[in-house]
């Protein structure tokens, strides 16, 4: 049994806001804070040369630790800014060719909308939207959808809005069996739920570190398939992403000034090739301290939590006879919520009014999707629901502000 008074400690913000909005933000852990300002002092303001041997290491920690949290080699990640640079560094490598087409659906957040009509504009693709079924995205909505010129199918694992977790061992199969690709968005779930892109045959998943995974922001991990990697062509390169071997030599090389500017013979391995840049070393500190939280706590433990909470929550709304868009079933969400009811959330001076209201009672939530979006993680507690469907009953009786 998990100490839920010991977990709540590490999030002191807890002890004055009822955080129910992970999919928006996750709050940083105090052992993640610690550890970015310990960083951040010894390298930029102390200039501690222990500090500075540190920096390789930090990120190869990085690495190690978001591959045991998805199950894979350290080779087949990459540190990234952000879900939307790491999509992006995986379209911008496949060598398309005109009449291919890219199968996406109508709830993917922009992060994975954008980039593919980018990659569709500069390379005469097409981009297929598959419509969804009252939230739902099945595996058979995709049938008609993908076909031989199908390239890849990019879909996010939990939608930002309905919540809905997509079926990704079904659609790698439906993509593999056309020679397409599956390119997943796992923002939404990687830190809510245990995420196994190589068992789900997956074959590139992004994710940013502050949602789920209470993280700072400017951090992330991108997996690519390690076979698939090594065939591709990275769309930005610098000293970061060559092989480790040449970086060294290149090193050597400037510092001892014997011929520097030259070529160089090939990409750092597996997906650290999409590493273009370099990542303050200090908020990989914060990011590796957080992950090895969630590494103790344990992943199924973390997952069962999730979805015990978001399960009670979906109960009481529905037993208030409120429209749950997200589904019932467990293998079908994760920690997102929504709600929607009588409400016209479409007004954007509505949906702030709604944020307002919950504010003002110290519960954050978001209003997405034409509806309120509720996101419940480890730390909530059975209260934080209770305040929450109290201060909607208010609202509704229209005693908000
Ligand atoms: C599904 C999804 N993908 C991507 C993003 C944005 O991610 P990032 O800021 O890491 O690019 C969001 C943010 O809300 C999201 O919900």
């Amino acid at each position: 049994m998990m100490d839920l008074q010991a977990i709540r400690r590490e999030f002191p913000t807890l002890e004055k806001v009822v955080w129910l909005a992970c999919a928006g933000v996750g709050p940083l852990t105090c052992r993640a804070l610690a550890a970015w300002e310990k960083a951040q002092r010894s390298l930029y303001q102390e200039f501690d040369p222990e500090a500075w041997r540190e920096v390789g290491r930090i990120q190869d920690r990085v690495r190690g630790l978001g591959a045991t949290l998805l199950g894979v080699d350290p080779e087949e990640v990459a540190l990234i800014r952000s879900t939307t640079e790491g999509l992006n560094a995986v379209a911008t490598a496949i060598p398309w060719r005109r009449g291919d087409n890219v199968v996406i659906t109508d709830q993917e957040y922009p992060a994975n909308a954008i980039p593919w009509y980018h990659q569709a504009r500069l390379h005469g693709l097409q981009v297929r939207v598959v419509r969804s079924r009252d939230g739902r995205l099945p595996v058979e909505a995709f049938a008609a959808a993908v076909d031989g010129r199908t390239r890849v199918v990019a879909i996010s694992h939990v939608q930002f809005g309905s919540g809905f977790r997509a079926d990704l061992a079904g659609l790698a199969e439906l993509a593999h069996a056309h020679g397409a690709l599956l390119v997943v968005d796992a923002i939404q779930s990687v830190g809510a739920v245990r995420v196994l892109p190589r068992e789900l045959g997956v074959d590139a998943l992004a994710c940013g570190g502050y949602k789920w995974l209470c993280g700072p922001e400017g951090t992330g991990l991108l997996y690519v398939r390690r076979k698939l990697a090594e065939g591709l062509h990275p769309r930005a390169v610098g000293f970061p992403n060559i092989s480790q071997t040449e970086q060294e030599d290149l090193w050597e090389a400037l510092c001892g000034g014997r011929g520097w500017v030259r070529d160089f013979a090939g990409y750092a391995q597996g997906a650290i090739r999409f590493e273009g840049v370099g990542l303050n070393p200090a908020l990989l500190s914060a990011f590796a301290a957080g992950l090895e939280y969630f590494l103790e706590l344990g992943l199924g433990w973390i997952e069962e939590r999730v979805l015990e909470l978001s399960g009670q929550l979906i109960t009481e709304l529905t037993r208030l006879g409120l429209e749950v868009v997200t589904p019932g079933d467990p293998r079908e969400r994760a920690g997102i919520v929504l709600v929607r009811g009588p409400w016209d959330l479409r007004d954007p001076s509505t949906h702030k009014s709604v944020e307002a209201h919950f504010l003002s009672r110290g519960i954050r939530i978001h209003v997405r999707a034409g509806g309120i979006r509720i996101s419940t993680h480890f730390f909530n507690s059975e209260d934080d629901l209770d305040l929450f469907v109290e201060a909607l009953a208010e609202w509704q009786k229209g005693k908000g502000p």
